[in-house]
């Protein structure tokens, strides 16, 4: 059994292979692209490789696929070559969030993938700044997962000024082949999801500053009276204070004040309190 979705490119290539780009590549691999992850050298392309099959063993027992780990695995390849791009559909750069290594990385890859789309999975970086280091910004955009990648079910869809609309509606079949919903939005800065997650955030950390309640209590005004799964305040306690100030800042420069990162939230990094990955947030976390 093929098992491949028609709507999934047929060749995809991955570009990073660490927590999102092995998230990214297992999604098209269940999907039946064929995908080869590109990473920095051999040894960390190996352990990318291995990450991405014991995940697919995971699915695999989960009962979340009909196919079976051998043909999920001859799907797979890995290496440290952009060249073994040449062949791809798509190509989705997921290395870290550094604007010069993302322009030499994408630029790279459409060197390499001259009959690619290329995607970045940047969660902030503009579309636009980065489609003018390329030769074919019309095919490129933006494909913004969510972490953890297999459990989430939203993609932003980020379209870019460049970017033909051909392109635009194949990203949408793309997403809807891994099973997960495209949310298609403009080049703004935090595009849909950051630039709403954190007003929500920063607003009931000033609720919390002024006194109106507690954490619990903000928490499950929103948890039970509007059905967030998880309120603004151990939201940001999961993501952590330090990503959640720095997303904040960049929206204040970029957006005005109404971003501007609240004295407590400043106070509670700069004290180390950054949330679950220290134990201490809005919440005490233990292991
Ligand atoms: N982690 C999240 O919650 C999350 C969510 C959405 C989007 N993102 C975005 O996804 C991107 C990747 O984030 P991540 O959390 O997976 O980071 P990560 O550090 O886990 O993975 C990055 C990978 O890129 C590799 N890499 C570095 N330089 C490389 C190069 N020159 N060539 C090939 N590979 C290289 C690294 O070895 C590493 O495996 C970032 O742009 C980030 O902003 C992250």
């Amino acid at each position: 059994m093929s098992g491949r979705n028609l709507l999934a490119p047929e060749r995809v290539g991955v570009l990073g292979g660490g927590r999102m780009g092995a998230g990214i590549a297992h999604a098209f691999l269940l999907a039946g692209s064929q995908v080869v992850v590109v990473e920095r050298d051999e040894p960390t392309a190996a352990a990318a490789g291995e990450r991405i099959r014991e995940s697919l063993r995971r699915s695999v027992e989960r009962g979340s696929t009909d196919q079976t780990f051998d043909e999920l695995e001859a799907l797979l390849s890995t290496g440290a070559d952009t060249a073994l791009f040449a062949d791809r559909d798509l190509v989705v750069e997921a290395v870290p969030e550094d604007r010069a290594l993302k322009v030499d990385s994408l630029r790279r890859i459409e060197a390499a993938a001259p009959g690619a789309a290329v995607a970045s999975n940047t969660s902030s970086i503009s579309i636009d700044d980065l489609a003018a280091s390329l030769d074919r910004p019309q095919r490129f955009l933006g494909l913004h997962f969510f972490n953890p990648v297999p459990a989430s079910s939203l993609v932003e869809v980020v379209v870019g000024a460049a970017t033909e609309q051909e392109l635009v509606d194949d990203a949408r079949g793309w997403v809807e082949a891994l099973g997960k919903t495209a949310v298609v939005v403009a080049d703004a800065p935090g595009f849909a999801s950051s630039r709403l997650g954190v007003a929500i955030a920063l607003e009931a950390i000033r609720m919390l500053e002024e006194g109106v309640a507690t954490a619990a209590d903000i928490d499950a005004a929103m948890e039970l009276g509007y059905r967030h799964p998880t309120g603004p305040l151990r939201t940001t306690d999961i993501v952590g204070l330090d990503v959640r100030l720095g997303i904040a800042e960049e929206l204040h420069a970029k957006l005005g004040d109404r971003f501007a990162p609240p004295q407590l939230l400043r106070d509670m990094v700069a004290d180390g309190h950054l949330g679950r990955k220290t134990g201490r947030g809005f919440y005490e976390w233990s292991e």
